[in-house]
C-alpha cells in the first residue's frame, strides 16, 4: 500500500530546508482501530497526516486527518501511540520544531471530549517518548519516556526515565482542568545496581503479562536502559518493574514545585486529593488544583528481583521483546529477544543466577538506523523492521543442534532432545520425554540414557578417553618459558588446566587469555598437563601434554656470555614465582627499552596480539624466535626474554611505588584534615601540585601497562581503588 506525499509536498518540504531523505512519509502510528479498520499516521513530508485503512481490502480512505499532536513532524523524533476502544492515545511533539511535547487523546468516542496535557506548568521536560501500554485491569495507560529531571537541578541536564499514567475514563475537570488530564502522574524509573551509576535513559519497554492464574499486579515491564555518562558508554542494561510497585509509588506521596524558585521539595501542606486517582471529573476546584500541582511522585520505582537483569558490556541493546516459554519440565521461563545497535539479535533466558544468552544471530551486516522489533508468539517469529524493509527470524530453530549434548548445552527452553527420533525438536505440550535442562545445562545427567556422540564442534578424534595417556610430547630445557596451547570449544566454554595429583599454583603458572598456559620449566613443573573445556559444568578433555626435559647437555654448559643469562634466569624465575617485588638482585645494564616492552606485553597483557614467546608445533617442539640466529642465543633464548621482563617490571614497580606512596600518605593526611577531599573530581584543579603529579603518574602507568601482574602492585590497587571510588562518587550523589 503506497501512501506517499505528492511532488508538491516534497518540494515544500525541501524548501523548508529539510533533507530530501527525511521528506518521505515515515509511519509512526499503525494500530487496529476496530474489527474492520486500521488507523495510521505518518510524518508526510514534515506535515503529519492520518488516515483509515480497511483491513480486509487494504484500501485507504481518500480523506486524511490532520496529524498534528498524533504524530511527530520529524522522522527522527520518537513518539508512541495506542488505541483503546477506538480512541487514540498518543505521546508526541505537537509542533514543527519539536519542542511542544504532549500526551493526548484523539478520536474520543461517545461524545467524550478529546484530552491533552495541561502545559502551563511544564508537566514534561524535553521528553523522549518510548512506549505506551494499556493495562485493562487498571483501566489505565502507562507511558514510558526519558526527560530532563528538574528535581535534580544541581546537575545540568540530568536525564531520568519515567513511567507516567492516565486513566481512560478521564474527561477533564468542570472548571479547573477543562479538557485536560486530571489523572496524569509521573514517577522515576530507577535502573541501578547498588551505588553504581544508574542506567538512566530508557530505550525500549515491553510488557510481560502475569502467568495464567497469577494476579494482574504481577505484570512485569522489561526495559532496556543506557547511561548518560561516558563511563558506561557502549553498555546497556535490562531492568524489570512490577506493576504492583508502580501502583504503590503512584499511590504514595508527591513532590511539590515552588512556583517562585522553581524548586521541587517534599510536600508539606495537607493532602486534599489523591493524585493519579481515576474519576475526578466532579471533584472540587480545590482538589483539581491540588492534582494539577502534584504530579511527580516522591518515590522512585525500583526494579523487581535483581536490580539489573542483564548488563551488556560489549554491545548496546536498543530494542527488546519478552516472552514466557514453557519448558519440557512444564516450568515457565522468561525469554528476552534483544536487538543490538550493530545488528545482532540475542536470545536470552533468565535464570536465577543470571541471564544466559542462548544464541546470537547477526541480522544486519551494517548498523541500521531506524529499527523496530516485534514478536509474534502464535507464529513463533521475530520481525525486525528498518527503513529498508522487514525481515523475520524464527524465535527458535532446534534443528540447528545436532546432538543431545548441543541441544542440552544450548539451554533453550523452546528445544529438547527427542531420543526416539534422535533430534533436537521444538517443545510442545504433547511430548513428555524430551531431554532438556534449561536451569543446569547438565549434559551428562540429561543425556545419560542416550548413547550420545561427542559434540561435533570439538571435531573428531580430539577426545582422549583414557585418564592419563602419554599425551603430546614436549621437550624443554630447564628454565625455558613453556607455553601450551588449548583451543576453545565454543564461545561460552572456558579452558581449564590440570595436572594429575598436583594443583596449578598461580605463582608458577600463568593462564593466558587465549586459554594457553605459560610457565617456566623446572624439575617441579615437568610432567603431564591436561587442558579441559568446561561449559555449564560439562567437562571435556581437549588436549594432553607431557613436558619432558631435553637430554641435551649443551644447554647446561656455561660460557662467558651465558654467564650473564644464567644469572638472570633465577631472577626471572623469582619473578614468576613470587611477584616482581622480590627480584632485587642482578640487574643487567644491557637492557634495551623497546624490545623489553613488547616482550612484556606478550606476557602480561595476553589479549593483545604479540609475538609468542615459544610456540609449540607438532613433533618438533620449540620454534626459535625470529631474528635470533646466533647459536648462543638460540641455545638459551628465554633468558634474555625473562631478563627483559623482570627489568621492565622492576622499573615500573619502582616508578609506581614512589608516587603511590606519596599518594597514599597524602590521602591519609587529607582524610584527617579534610574529610571531603575524597570527593574531588578527577580533573579538578584544586589538588596540590604533588597530588596532581601523583595522579598524572598513576594515569600514565595505567595507560602504559594495562592490568597488573599476578601478585604484584598491591599498593597500586589500594591507591587506584581510592581514586576510582572518588570518581564514581560524584555523579552518583543525586541518586
Ligand atoms: C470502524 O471504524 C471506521 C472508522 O471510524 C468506521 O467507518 C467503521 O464503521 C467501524 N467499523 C465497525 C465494525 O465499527
Ligand atoms: C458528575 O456528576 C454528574 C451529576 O452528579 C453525573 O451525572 C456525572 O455522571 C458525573 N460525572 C462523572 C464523570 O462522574
Ligand atoms: C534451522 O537451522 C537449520 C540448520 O542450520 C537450517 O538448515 C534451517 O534452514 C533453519 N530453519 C529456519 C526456519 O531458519
Amino acid at each position: 500500500l503506497d501512501w506517499s506525499p505528492s511532488e508538491k509536498d516534497l518540494d515544500q518540504c525541501s524548501m523548508k530546508g529539510k533533507r530530501k531523505a527525511d521528506c518521505p512519509n515515515f509511519i509512526r502510528v499503525l494500530q487496529f482501530l476496530n474489527t474492520t479498520h486500521i488507523y495510521t499516521c505518518g510524518t508526510f513530508a514534515f506535515s503529519p497526516r492520518c488516515t483509515y485503512i480497511h483491513s480486509d481490502t487494504l484500501t485507504m480512505s481518500p480523506n486524511t486527518d490532520e496529524g498534528r499532536g498524533r504524530c511527530p513532524y520529524d522522522p527522527y523524533q520518537r513518539s508512541t501511540a495506542v488505541i483503546v476502544d477506538g480512541e487514540l492515545y498518543t505521546a508526541t511533539v505537537a509542533d514543527y520544531r519539536g519542542n511542544r511535547p504532549v500526551i493526548s487523546r484523539h478520536l474520543s468516542e461517545g461524545g467524550r471530549v478529546d484530552m491533552k496535557l495541561d502545559d502551563t506548568l511544564g508537566w514534561l521536560e524535553d521528553p523522549t517518548f518510548i512506549s505506551s501500554i494499556f493495562i485493562p485491569h487498571e483501566e489505565k495507560i502507562f507511558f514510558f519516556f526519558s526527560e530532563v529531571a528538574r528535581e535534580y537541578n544541581f546537575i545540568d541536564k540530568f536525564i531520568v526515565s519515567r513511567v507516567s499514567q492516565i486513566c481512560i475514563s478521564d474527561v477533564g475537570g468542570q472548571r479547573t482542568l477543562q479538557r485536560r488530564w486530571t489523572t496524569f502522574a509521573k514517577a522515576q524509573l530507577l535502573c541501578q545496581a547498588g551505588s553504581e551509576l544508574p542506567y538512566n535513559v530508557v530505550q525500549d519497554i515491553d510488557i510481560l503479562p502475569p502467568a495464567e492464574g497469577a494476579p494482574a499486579d504481577d505484570t512485569l515491564f522489561y526495559g532496556i536502559f543506557t547511561s548518560q555518562w561516558a563511563v558506561n558508554s557502549g553498555r546497556s542494561a535490562v531492568c524489570s518493574f512490577r506493576l504492583a510497585e508502580i501502583k504503590s509509588v503512584f499511590s504514595g506521596n508527591y513532590k511539590v514545585l515552588n512556583r517562585d524558585t522553581l524548586q521541587w521539595s517534599a510536600r508539606i501542606q495537607e493532602k486534599v486529593a489523591n493524585p493519579g486517582e481515576c474519576g475526578l471529573h466532579n471533584a472540587s476546584d480545590n482538589a483539581l488544583r491540588f492534582v494539577k500541582e502534584n504530579f511527580l511522585a516522591e518515590d522512585s520505582v525500583h526494579p523487581a528481583g535483581k536490580p539489573l537483569t542483564v548488563v551488556s558490556a560489549e554491545r548496546t541493546y536498543s530494542r527488546l521483546m519478552v516472552q514466557r516459554v514453557q519448558g519440557a519440565n512444564r516450568k515457565f521461563y522468561t525469554v528476552l529477544f534483544l536487538l543490538t545497535e550493530d545488528g545482532y539479535l540475542h536470545k536470552a533466558v533468565l535464570l536465577p543466577l543470571g541471564a544466559h544468552i542462548i544464541e546470537e544471530v547477526q541480522v544486519f551486516e551494517l548498523p541500521q538506523p531506524i529499527k523496530s522489533l516485534k514478536l509474534s508468539v502464535p507464529k513463533g517469529m521475530v520481525y525486525i523492521g528498518t527503513s529498508e524493509g522487514v525481515l523475520r527470524v524464527p524465535a527458535s530453530n532446534c534443528s540447528f543442534y545436532w546432538t543431545c549434548g548441543q541441544c542440552v548445552l544450548a539451554r533453550d527452553p523452546f528445544c529438547g532432545w527427542d531420543p526416539g527420533s534422535r533430534a533436537c525438536v521444538e517443545v510442545s505440550g504433547t511430548q513428555s520425554s524430551l531431554a532438556q535442562d534449561v536451569d543446569g545445562g547438565n549434559v551428562e545427567e540429561t543425556c545419560n540414557s542416550i548413547s550420545f556422540t561427542h559434540r561435533t564442534r570439538f571435531g573428531p578424534n580430539k577426545l582422549p578417553t583414557a585418564s592419563c595417556p602419554p599425551g603430546k610430547l614436549v621437550s624443554v630445557s630447564l628454565n625455558e618459558v613453556v607455553r601450551l596451547q588449548c583451543p576453545a570449544a565454543s564461545q561460552l566454554s572456558r579452558q581449564l588446566w590440570e595436572r594429575p595429583n598436583s594443583r596449578l599454583s598461580s605463582d608458577l603458572y600463568l593462564e593466558l587469555g587465549d586459554g594457553s598456559l605459560s610457565f617456566v620449566a623446572t624439575p617441579a613443573t615437568l610432567g603431564h598437563y591436561l587442558c579441559l573445556s568446561t561449559e555449564n559444568g560439562y567437562r571435556q578433555t581437549i588436549a594432553i601434554y607431557q613436558v619432558k626435559q631435553k637430554s641435551s647437555p649443551l644447554t647446561q654448559t656455561p660460557t662467558s656470555r651465558t654467564q650473564l643469562h644464567t644469572r638472570a634466569a633465577p631472577t626471572s624465575h623469582t619473578a614468576a614465582s613470587s611477584g616482581p617485588h622480590t627480584s632485587t638482585g642482578s640487574w643487567p645494564e644491557t637492557t634495551e627499552t623497546k624490545p623489553s616492552l613488547s616482550a612484556m606485553n606478550t606476557q602480561v597483557t595476553p589479549r593483545q596480539p604479540g609475538r609468542n614467546l615459544t610456540l609449540w608445533t607438532k613433533g618438533s617442539g620449540l620454534r626459535e624466535f625470529p631474528g635470533e640466529e646466533s647459536p648462543l642465543s638460540a641455545r638459551c633464548p628465554n633468558y634474555l626474554k625473562e631478563l627483559v621482563v623482570v627489568s621492565v617490571l622492576l622499573v615500573l614497580c619502582l616508578s609506581l611505588l614512589i608516587p603511590l606512596t606519596v599518594c597514599v600518605i597524602r590521602q591519609r593526611w587529607q582524610r584527617k584534615t579534610a574529610p571531603q577531599a575524597g570527593t574531588l573530581p578527577r580533573d579538578s584543579n584544586r589538588g596540590t601540585p604533588e597530588e596532581q603529579e601523583a595522579l598524572n603518574e598513576n594515569e600514565f602507568f595505567s595507560q602504559r601497562t594495562g592490568p597488573p601482574v599476578h601478585g604484584g602492585h598491591s599498593s597500586g590497587l589500594v591507591c587506584n581503588g581510592t581514586l576510582t571510588d572518588s570518581r564514581q562518587h560524584l555523579p552518583n550523589t543525586p541518586i
